[in-house]
């Protein structure tokens, strides 16, 4: 039997994965999901031994795939030596519940899965609190789900209507309480960083965001020469982290890190990190990273276009960065609606650095003459009280 606290990771599992072919998508779009999943699955440190795919007109709602879909996959996984199964898609309680029933291996989603690579890599206060948040957002309509499940059966093995109700009433409450708690934290961390933005309104302030692995860390990192080494894993950030960086002389710019963004990622997960996301918000000038090498850059650049909407971001912030050109053998410089780089080679950012300056002017924003002392001063108190306060 499995362990469900166990972590995924620590000892190493290994997962088959599982995914839906509904009425209407395109086979493509699913396979290309699954691949993302397979990602999603190695970045939390788990092996992918094998996956599969179920066509069927609509999701089953006790199994989400159909029960003997579910008995020959777990079979299959077995054989492989699996001890975990993921889908693709958010499963209910009770689809969780009956699935693991059927196959006698722990089941995940693809959300539980993105909060499970969260909690690995959250480090800051703020990230930990974030995260924390998301998965009791997360756990809480679940609760209530299976309370009706419960309810509706007259009660789980082995507990009677009356306790079961009573039970999940307290825990529900007890998760409210917490979420509550956590949402003031929240905020107050939101205070601070709006009062730091505050004393930084007199100098650029410059976002990085987009889908995750397309290369901001890497950017960020050219632009501000942080020596932060940039991992190949999904959500490597969290937080985001702040820095100065120079984009001619005399001419200095804040920039922030965000954290990546993801199809199919929970509105719950996206509101979590707010406080994260309200730096690309509040900046200046968004440049919007994508991997351009990626089969799916389109997709992903929709994807995060539409976060960056819903955030309240306008397009004329947006400034659009093509990375990874060195592996489409493109040389870096402006195009009709972007600018194409390699962030790994440093090809292009001459370039990018203009077009920042450029984009800045037109916004009216001021970038010349030379920061005085005074504001100079400003950010590094800034940046310190952060980083004391994370
Ligand atoms: P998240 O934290 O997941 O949001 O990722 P990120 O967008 O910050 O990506 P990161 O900078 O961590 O880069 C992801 C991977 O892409 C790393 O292995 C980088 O070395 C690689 N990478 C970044 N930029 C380039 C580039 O211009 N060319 C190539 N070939 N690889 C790159």
């Amino acid at each position: 039997m499995y362990n469900r606290d166990e972590s995924l990771s620590d000892p190493p599992r290994k997962a088959f994965l599982l995914g839906l072919h509904l009425k209407g998508d395109s086979a493509i779009e699913v396979e290309e999901h699954l691949a993302e999943l397979a990602e999603l699955t190695t970045s939390a440190g788990v092996e992918v031994v094998g996956h599969d795919i179920q066509r069927r007109p609509t999701p089953h709602p006790a199994t989400f795939i159909g029960s003997g879909k579910a008995e020959a996959a777990a079979a299959a996984a077995k054989e492989l030596g699996a001890d975990v199964l993921i889908f693709d898609d958010d499963l209910t309680a009770s689809q969780v519940k009956n699935l693991e029933k059927i196959a006698e291996l722990q089941v995940m989603d693809r959300s539980s899965l993105i909060l499970e690579i969260f909690n690995q890599r959250a480090r800051t206060r703020e990230a930990r609190t974030q995260v924390e948040l998301a998965q009791l957002r997360y756990t809480l309509p679940r609760l209530t789900r299976m309370w009706k499940h419960l309810s509706r059966q007259g009660g789980g093995i082995g507990v009677r209507g009356g306790e079961g109700e009573k039970q999940i009433e307290a825990d529900r409450r007890i998760l409210r309480q917490r979420i509550g708690r956590l949402e003031r934290d929240l905020q107050k961390i939101e205070k601070t960083r709006a009062v730091q933005r505050h004393s930084r309104r007199d100098v650029l302030s410059v976002a990085l965001a987009g889908y995750t692995n397309a290369g901001k860390t890497t950017l960020f990192n050219q632009l501000t020469k942080a020596d932060e080494k940039a991992k190949n894993q999904l959500f490597a950030t969290l937080d985001a982290r702040l820095r100065k960086g120079a984009l001619g002389p005399g001419r200095i710019a804040v920039f922030a890190d965000t954290v990546g963004f993801i199809r199919k990622l929970p509105h719950h997960l996206v509101s979590s990190f707010r406080s994260t996301l309200e730096e690309a918000t509040a900046a200046d000038l968004v440049l919007h990273v994508i991997d351009r090498s990626h089969p799916a850059w389109e997709d992903q650049a929709a994807v995060a276009e539409e976060v960056l909407a819903d955030l309240g971001v306008e397009a004329e912030r947006i400034l659009r960065v093509y990375n990874k050109a060195d592996r489409l053998h493109q040389e870096g410089g402006p195009s009709a609606d972007g600018i194409w780089i390699s962030a790994l080679s440093g090809d292009g950012l001459d370039d990018l650095r203009d077009a920042i300056l450029h984009r800045a002017e037109a916004l009216g924003q001021p970038v010349d003459p030379p920061w005085p002392e005074a504001v100079q001063q400003r950010i590094d108190a800034a940046e310190a009280a952060l980083a004391e306060d994370l």
